[in-house]
């Protein structure tokens, strides 16, 4: 294989392939979740970024993206330069099953429900009490969101990761 092949290759096979959120719906999920000046946002499997550059070019936010495959991770860290927002926002190549996001205040996503599901231990465990969670399109199995809403025939799904004495449903 070429080197260029192997380098843009993902390292391990992407659990959901890109779909993109579209713009109305992205916008829904930051104002669904609240999104204010002091918050950390990490986008879990980043695409091309557009949930983190909307969240810092709107609202002067930090953003993470996380994403496995190095092809995305390159068309996001584009979408940063083009919108002038790369003080604030980074890409990170990493699974997002083994990624650090403790710090995230907001955490979106949108990925398959049994992938939400696998990851809602990881959420319940690791993210700080009152952290806001917004999914496009997919519950989280037994965990029934604070809101729902509709966008132009898509779906958002609303949680707050509760304190630590209760126990994951
Ligand atoms: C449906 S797309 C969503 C993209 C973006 N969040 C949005 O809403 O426009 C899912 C993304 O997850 C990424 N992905 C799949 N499995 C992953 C994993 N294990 N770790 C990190 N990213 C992953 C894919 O490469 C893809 O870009």
């Amino acid at each position: 294989m070429p080197l260029a092949q192997a380098q843009v290759r993902p390292a391990q096979t992407p659990d959901v392939i890109f779909v993109p959120t579209p713009q109305d719906v992205v916008d829904e999920m930051l104002r669904i979740a609240d999104v204010k000046k002091g918050d950390v946002l990490y986008d879990l499997g980043s695409g091309d970024g557009r949930i983190p550059v909307t969240a810092a070019k709107r609202f002067g936010v930090r953003a993470v993206g996380i994403d496995i495959d190095p092809e995305r991770i390159r068309e996001a860290n584009e979408n940063a330069r083009r919108n002038g927002v790369t003080d604030l926002v980074r890409f990170r190549q990493e699974d997002l099953f083994k990624a650090d996001f403790r710090e995230a205040t907001v955490v979106t996503l949108y990925l398959l429900p049994d992938l939400n599901v696998r990851l809602r231990p990881k959420l319940w465990a690791e993210l700080k009490p009152g952290t806001r969670i917004v999914s496009h399109q997919f519950e989280m199995g037994t965990w029934k969101p604070e809101k729902v809403v509709e966008v132009n025939g898509r779906t958002v799904y609303f949680w707050t990761v509760p304190a630590r004495e209760k126990k994951s449903p």
